[in-house]
C-alpha cells in the first residue's frame, strides 16, 4: 500500500510540476510576446475627423474594389456564415484618419499584429484571445483539477494527522483577534474572488449549458462586478496579513530539518518547528506574498485603478494574462492551504477559529514555539488578558 501511495503521490507532483512549469513558461514568455505586441508608435487608423492632416498616408483604395468583396457582401456570405461580418472588419482596418484625443490609442479601431509576423493570426487581440482560450484556460483547468484530485488522494492514503497525545486541556494563545479578524477577511474575500474568478474564466464550460444563456449572462455579470470590487479589499487585508506574519515567516536554520522530513506529512514524526513551520513559509512568501501581490497588481490594472498607468491593449493583455497565471496557481495552493489548516490536521482550526490551541497540539506540531512560549521569551499572551478571558473550552473528537 506505501509503495502504490508514494508512487501516486509521485505521479501526482511530477504532474503537477510539469504543469507548474508550463504555467510558468507562459507567465515568464508571455508578456515579452504581448509587450511586442503593442504597437511602439501607434499609427492613427480610424476616421474620426473629417479631414485627414497632411502627415497622414494616402487614403486606402476603396475596399470594394477588393476581389470577392462584392461577391461575398451580397448575401451569399449571409446565407452561408450568417453573423460573419469579416468583409466589414477588414474594410475597417484599412481606414486612416486622425483623432484628436490624448488617448494614444484613441486613432486605433483595431491593434495592429506586429507580435508574430508572419502567423495566421490576424490581429495582436487574437494572438491574446488565443494565448487565453487554448493555453490558459486548459492548463490552468487542469491545475485546478489535479490540485482537488491530489489533495484528495493524500487524504483517502494518508488520513487526518492526528494528535498522538491525547489534549492537556491548557490552552496556548495562537492568534490575537486582531490576526485571525484579518485572516478571515482574507480568506472570505479570496473565496469569493476565486468563485466569481472561476466563473468568468470556466463558467462558459459548466455553467452555461446547464442554465442557459440568460441566467448565466446575468449571474457572470453580477459575479464580475463582485470580482471588482472584493479585489480591493482583498489587496488591503492581503498587506496587513503579510505584515502581521512577516516576523515569524523569516527563514530559520530548522525549517531545513523540517523540510527533510517532509513536516511528518508522510508519517516519521514531525521535526520541531517555530510559530510557523517550512510549508506555511513557503505558502507565506511564494503564495501569499508573490502570487498574491501579483494577483492584486494586476487585477488593480484590470481594475483601471492604478493612476497614470499607460492603459494600452498591449498592456492589458499582459496584465490579464499575468492575473490568470498567478491566481490560478494561488488558487492550487490555497486549496492545499485550507485542506492542512482543516480537514488534514486535527486542532489546526482551534487556533484561526478561537485563537487558542491545546498545548498537546503546540508540542506536536510547534515544538520550539511551545519552548520560547514556556521560557518566557514570547509571551503567553499577547491580546490584552481580558480580550479573550475566559480561555475558550475546545473540545476534540476522540
Ligand atoms: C477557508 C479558507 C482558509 C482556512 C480554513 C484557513 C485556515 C488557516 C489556519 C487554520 C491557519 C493557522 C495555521 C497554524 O495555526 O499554524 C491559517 C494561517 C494562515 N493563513 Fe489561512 N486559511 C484559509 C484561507 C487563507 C487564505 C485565502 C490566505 C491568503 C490569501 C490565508 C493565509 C494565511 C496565513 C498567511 C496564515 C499564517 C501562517 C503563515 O504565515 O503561513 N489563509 N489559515
Amino acid at each position: 500500500m506505501s509503495g502504490l501511495f508514494s508512487r501516486l503521490v509521485a505521479t501526482a507532483v511530477l504532474g503537477l510540476g510539469v504543469l507548474l512549469g508550463v504555467l510558468l513558461g507562459v507567465l515568464l514568455g508571455a508578456p515579452a510576446a504581448l509587450a511586442a505586441a503593442a504597437p511602439a508608435t501607434l499609427t492613427p487608423v480610424a476616421q474620426v475627423g473629417t479631414t485627414p492632416r497632411a502627415d497622414q498616408p494616402a487614403a486606402p483604395p476603396d475596399a470594394s474594389t477588393i476581389p470577392g468583396y462584392l461577391q461575398q457582401n451580397n448575401g451569399e456570405r449571409a446565407q452561408v456564415q450568417p453573423g460573419n461580418n469579416a468583409p466589414m472588419w477588414r474594410e475597417i482596418k484599412q481606414q486612416s484618419g486622425f483623432t484628436s484625443l490624448p488617448d494614444p490609442e484613441a486613432g486605433v479601431l483595431i491593434q495592429p499584429q506586429t507580435a508574430y509576423p508572419g502567423s495566421s493570426l490576424t490581429t495582436a487581440g487574437e494572438a491574446w484571445r488565443q494565448t487565453r482560450n487554448l493555453l490558459l484556460i486548459p492548463v490552468g483547468g487542469w491545475l485546478l483539477i489535479l490540485a482537488v484530485v491530489g489533495i484528495a488522494a493524500f487524504y483517502l492514503f494518508r488520513g487526518k494527522i492526528r494528535l498522538v497525545h491525547k489534549p492537556t486541556g491548557r490552552k496556548i494563545e495562537r492568534f490575537t483577534p486582531f490576526e485571525r479578524f484579518m485572516h478571515w477577511v482574507l480568506a472570505f474575500s479570496f473565496i469569493a474572488l476565486a468563485v466569481s474568478g472561476i466563473v468568468i474564466l470556466f463558467g462558459k464550460f459548466f455553467l452555461l449549458p446547464i442554465l442557459g444563456a440568460t441566467l448565466f449572462g446575468w449571474l457572470t455579470y453580477a459575479l464580475k462586478t463582485i470580482h471588482n470590487f472584493v479585489g480591493p479589499l482583498f489587496g488591503l487585508s492581503l498587506v496587513i496579513v503579510l505584515l502581521t506574519f512577516v516576523r515569524d515567516n523569516l527563514p530559520s536554520k530548522t525549517d531545513l530539518a523540517w523540510l527533510a522530513n517532509g513536516g511528518g506529512l508522510f508519517g516519521g514524526g514531525e521535526a520541531p518547528s517555530a510559530r510557523f513551520n517550512a510549508g506555511e513559509k513557503i505558502w507565506f512568501w511564494a503564495g501569499v506574498l508573490f502570487l498574491g501581490l501579483l494577483a492584486v497588481a494586476s487585477g488593480l490594472v484590470l481594475d483601471k485603478l492604478v493612476p497614470n498607468f499607460p492603459y494600452s491593449r498591449g498592456a492589458m493583455q499582459v496584465a490579464e494574462i499575468l492575473h490568470a497565471s498567478a491566481t490560478m496557481l494561488f488558487m492550487a495552493m490555497a486549496f492545499g492551504h485550507i485542506y492542512i489548516g482543516t480537514v488534514g490536521t486535527e486542532g489546526a482550526l482551534d487556533g484561526m477559529r478561537t485563537g487558542y490551541v491545546d498545548e498537546s497540539w503546540a508540542k506536536q506540531h510547534h515544538a520550539l514555539w511551545l519552548d520560547d512560549i514556556q521560557s518566557g521569551k514570547i509571551p503567553a499572551q499577547r491580546s490584552g488578558a481580558k480580550a479573550q478571558s475566559p480561555v475558550p473550552v475546545i473540545k476534540h473528537k476522540a
